[in-house]
């Protein structure tokens, strides 16, 4: 019994450990080598574009009340970022829902590696969701202004892996 235990604790340890592994080579790798085509362009409007145009403007409203140390509407504002990067955890990139139609084999089915850049995605937004997390907690100066760095780096990051670079 507390083998069984152990070993299942195990198990997920390690599938922690390769998720971390495969996320850094991920992300270490440019765009054109981390998806090999990327010619998805004609898709511009998404779900997910507009949760990011939503997120891009109350991260602005946070910083403004950031400036005026308005701790009510900071507090406002990071529980909506909160919200906002929860939600974008469970939609697909377009680069990715799109990745199967260049596959010549591909029959409409998610593929396994669709799953695994997926599931690299939602540890991506996971991250940011915790950054979010630590925002809505805090009103230490000092704190926070290295919390919205954190942001800007993990969105950049984000954006190098998961969007479409077609503007
Ligand atoms: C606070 C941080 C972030 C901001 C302010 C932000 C903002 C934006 C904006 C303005 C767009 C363009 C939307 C459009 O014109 O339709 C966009 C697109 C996108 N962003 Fe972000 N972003 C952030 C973080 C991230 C992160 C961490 C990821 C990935 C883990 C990510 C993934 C994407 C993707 C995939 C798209 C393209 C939409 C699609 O494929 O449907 N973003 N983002």
């Amino acid at each position: 019994m507390i083998k069984t235990a152990m070993t299942s604790t195990t198990r997920i340890k390690r599938n922690k450990l390769a998720l971390s592994l495969a996320a850094t080579l991920f992300l270490s790798l440019p765009m054109s080598q981390a998806f090999a085509h990327e010619e998805h362009c004609e898709i511009k409007d998404t779900e997910l574009g507009d949760m990011m145009k939503y997120m891009k403007s109350e991260l602005r409203a946070y910083n403004k009340s950031f400036n005026s140390e308005d701790q009510a509407e900071m507090k406002e504002h990071a529980n909506e970022l909160l919200k906002l990067s929860a939600k974008a955890e469970q939609l697909t990139p377009v680069v990715i829902s799109k990745a199967s139609h260049h596959d010549a084999n591909s029959k409409g089915e998610v593929s396994a590696d669709q799953k695994v850049k997926f599931a690299l995605y939602q540890k991506e937004m996971q991250d940011l969701n915790a950054t979010f997390k630590a925002l809505s907690e805090t009103n230490d100066k000092v704190e926070i202004e290295a919390l919205l760095a954190k942001v800007k780096q993990q969105q950049k990051q984000g954006h190098n892996a998961f969007r479409q670079n077609c503007k």
